[in-house]
């Protein structure tokens, strides 16, 4: 055969063997770049399955420090907090959010003490408050936006006063950054740092979500007048660039890898620390799959992780979080 038949270049040596393959490797995971979202409830003793959620688990407070532990062994750093309210303290106003001994407060002064050092993500939004299941008050059938801004403001404070490390508003009202960021400021708390949910859609991937959170029954109509369309991506770089301007140490985007374009395009405009959500619904498809024997669910998960590092994001909060650790940990 003559030389010139072969390929001048052979871009599979350098996938020829394991070591190769990691020394080019472009994106790596770490357990650094993890959040681990967490639900909590009310009660004694309780450790309870979400049926959408395979593996993902609502706990009481007493078992909150148990439930952490293991993560936290594993190098986990940060944890996103979410309260399950029970339907009785839930009213039109969301007024529990004002409440600085709430679920959410409790468990926020429960993990800093017992992990000093581990990071505490406080989702502020109306929705696990409210009855009707919507992220702010609604007046006239309409979920008004300033009228919002006062009580979520008020959440925020219990949060941070609680020992929430990271404020993450995925309220989408307009404004609320700067709302935040000026109350804090004026309480002297000028070290918590917001996350906010600068670019989050109107999606059906949240539906396992609102079942762990009991929100979804309840929820009347749809979220489509705040969060936005899947339509649009420029519109994601004018409500980060607002959220920029109003005082936001770090934006994200959700859900996660349907919207892998808006983490680049967000990342590479902005150069910001960009997260990227990998919410229930795309955590229960791959468990779904992987339950029917039809996708590995390791490599599934470790894969898909990757790519939000390939897109661009800084770190990723995801329910994989302990299992992606353990996996990093072994060597995957
Ligand atoms: C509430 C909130 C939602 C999620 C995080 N914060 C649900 C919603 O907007 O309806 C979804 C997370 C997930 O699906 O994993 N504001």
């Amino acid at each position: 055969m003559s030389v010139g038949a072969y390929p001048a270049t052979r871009l599979r040596r350098n996938r020829f063997d394991e070591a190769t393959r990691r020394l080019v490797a472009e994106h790596r995971l770490s357990v650094d770049d993890l959040i681990w979202p967490i639900f909590v409830i009310e009660g004694e003793g309780l450790v309870t399955e979400v049926a959408s959620m395979p593996g993902v688990q609502r706990v009481s407070l007493d078992r909150l420090e148990a439930h952490v532990a293991p993560a936290v062994a594993l190098g986990i750093r940060a944890i996103a907090l979410f309260p399950v309210t029970p339907p009785d303290i839930r009213d039109a106003e969301g007024s529990e959010a004002r409440n600085p001994d709430n679920l959410m407060c409790r468990a926020a002064r429960i993990l800093k003490r017992a992990f000093p050092d581990t990071l505490l993500v406080g989702d502020v939004a109306l929705d696990p408050y409210t009855d009707h299941g919507h992220d702010g008050v609604i007046r006239n059938d309409y979920v008004h936006n300033d009228d919002s801004l006062d009580v979520l403001v008020a959440q925020a404070l219990n949060q941070a006063r609680a020992g929430i490390d990271i404020l993450a508003p995925s309220d989408m009202m307009d404004g609320r950054i700067g709302a935040i960021r000026t109350s804090l400021d004026a309480e002297g708390l000028i070290d918590t740092r917001l996350m906010s949910y600068a670019a989050k859609y109107a999606s059906a991937f949240y539906g396992p979500f609102r079942d762990a959170l009991g929100s979804g029954g309840l929820l009347k109509g749809d979220k489509k007048t705040y969060q936005m369309d899947p339509a649009n991506t420029d519109e994601a770089l004018r409500e980060v660039a607002m959220d920029l301007a109003e005082g936001a140490d770090m934006v994200m985007v959700k859900p996660g890898l349907p919207y892998l374009d808006v983490i680049r395009r967000v990342h590479e405009r902005f150069g910001v620390p960009t997260f990227a959500y990998q919410v229930s619904g795309e955590y229960a498809m791959i468990m779904a799959a992987a339950g029917q024997g039809w996708i590995d669910r390791d490599r599934a998960a470790m894969e898909s992780l990757l790519a939000f590092k390939r897109a661009g994001a800084a770190g990723i909060l995801t329910y994989f979080a302990p299992l992606a650790a353990r996996l990093l940990r072994e060597g995957g």
